[in-house]
């Protein structure tokens, strides 16, 4: 694809979103302070072998102390929008009743430093850190959850809505129920396809819930959800690639776009998981209710998935542990030679468009906001203090001028939230990958913004930014 047609300045219109993005559990640390419960997280990472090197989110970016230091290194990077999590287990360490007073006074803490720096809080609900009395109850494969989600959310919102205006209930619920319960790569760490699926719908069903009960406390909010989305290509034109794309598009979008943007789930995708999946659970309103009608849409885009037929047939059952979707053995995840990022992801800037104009074309209207987007590269400072990454900086280039090509062609891309401001805690890879726009040295704290932090700065400053290359192809 081309994208513009020429070295020049590219303006965003007044009011776009120039945002980072964070979660609880990658950059708090203060896991022992108030009166917080423990979380699926802290279980997993100090479970052996769950966690390279061993690492926890016990101390992380030990945000939960320097979240004033953190807000000003924010308002000097022009940040107007800033996208983080709260920790369930802060706010209600078993998962239920009244709200922890220490949990929620820090959050609100941190809210006033925001708005006294001017920056727009944009809270997600659920980032992944479960309380581990929930998870213990039989977590998100029970249906009791999404209750005492909706529950939690509901008193949240009540209790902060006077000072923040978004509300975003999940981060990636694919994530949370594909990688934590069917692949066991995140937390619980459960390795069963039956509650996997499970996992997922009570996801969207706590979702849904959670936005009709936040709606009728309205008092101005916006309500959305945040999802992990790819384009997946199939590698070659023969029937085989084509239904295996059509299958992994079903599991990781379309199950979660359809019934909240559509009112049910594919039929496709049920009949493709019916060996596995037993429907009882899925009770006849709650599409309905997954179906809330939703102020904006959160995208989450890396990279795009290009998929082929494998050599071994389909064979899923309750309890396998190989997984029904992108490096399962039934299919191939083909890569192309692209540049990667340290996570191995290939850099597919055009991906952004196509993800975007599908949501508008298919799902659409609906305001989208990028939620997150960044890439990881082992950055480090040099002899002199500076962070120099010029491929990350190359890599904001690329895909703002994908977000601006969008909004140039009707899409309604209202923000840009970077993933992230600070290196930190990556799940199952530790410190290990460093995506931040700010260098983090763990063993001091201290911070120093990199390369990139001064590219976004004067972006956000400029609301814009200037173009290099003359018809870049993508
Ligand atoms: C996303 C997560 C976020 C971060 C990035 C790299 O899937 O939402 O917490 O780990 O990936």
């Amino acid at each position: 694809m081309t994208i513009g047609d020429g070295a020049g300045v590219l303006r965003f219109p007044d009011g776009f979103g120039w945002g980072v993005a964070t979660a609880s559990y990658q950059i708090e640390g203060g896991v022992r302070e108030g009166g917080r419960g423990e979380s699926i997280w802290d279980r997993f990472a100090h479970t052996e072998g769950k966690v390279l090197g061993g690492d926890t989110g016990d101390v992380a970016c030990d945000h939960y102390h320097r979240y004033r230091e953190d807000v000003a290194l924010m308002a000097e990077l022009g940040v107007t929008h800033y996208r983080f999590s709260l920790a369930w287990p802060r706010l209600q360490p078993d998962g239920s009743g009244a709200l922890d007073a220490a949990g929620l006074d820090f959050y609100s803490r941190l809210i006033d430093e925001l708005l006294a720096a001017d920056i727009v809080p944009w809270v997600t609900l659920y980032h992944w850190d479960l309380p581990q009395r929930l998870e213990d109850a039989g977590g998100w494969p029970e249906r009791d959850t999404a209750h005492r989600f909706a529950e939690y959310a509901a008193r949240v919102h009540e209790a902060l809505a006077d000072r923040v205006r978004h509300w975003t209930t999940l981060n990636e619920p694919w994530c949370a129920a594909f990688l934590g319960y069917a692949e066991g790569r995140h937390a619980p760490g459960r390795q069963d396809h039956a509650a996997a699926f499970r996992a997922a719908h009570h996801l969207l069903l706590g979702h849904g819930l959670a936005v009709r009960d936040m709606r009728a406390n309205q008092r101005d909010s916006t309500f959305g959800i945040t999802l992990n989305l790819y384009p997946v290509d199939p590698a070659s034109d023969t029937e085989q690639d084509r239904d295996v794309a059509r299958r992994i598009d079903g599991l990781m979008n379309r199950l979660f776009l359809d019934p909240l943007l559509r009112g049910g789930y594919p039929t496709d995708v049920l009949g493709d998981v019916a060996p596995v999946l037993d429907t009882s659970h899925i009770r006849a309103d709650d599409e309905q209710i997954i179906g809330q009608p939703l102020d904006f849409l959160g995208v989450n885009y890396y990279t795009r998935h290009v998929v082929a037929a494998g050599p071994q047939p389909k064979v899923w059952s309750p309890g396998q542990p190989a997984s029904p979707w992108v490096g399962s053995s039934d299919m191939i995840n083909v890569k192309r030679g692209l540049p990667t990022t340290d996570m191995g992801w290939e850099v597919d800037p055009a991906g952004l468009h196509e993800v975007l104009t599908r949501l508008h074309r298919e799902y659409g209207p609906i305001p989208l906001h990028v939620t997150e987007n960044g890439a990881a590269y082992p950055d480090e400072p040099d002899s002199a203090g500076q962070v120099r990454d010029p491929d990350r900086v190359r890599y904001l280039e690329q895909h703002f001028r994908i977000a601006h090509q969008a909004i140039a062609d009707g899409i309604d891309l209202r923000g840009y939230f970077v993933w992230t401001l600070l290196d930190n805690f990556e799940w199952a890879w530790g410190y290990t990958k460093r995506f931040g726009l700010v260098h983090v040295d763990y063993p001091t704290q201290r911070r120093t913004p990199k390369d990139s932090a001064r590219w976004f700065a004067r972006a956000a400053r400029n609301n814009g930014f200037e173009v290099r290359e003359r018809n870049e192809d993508h």
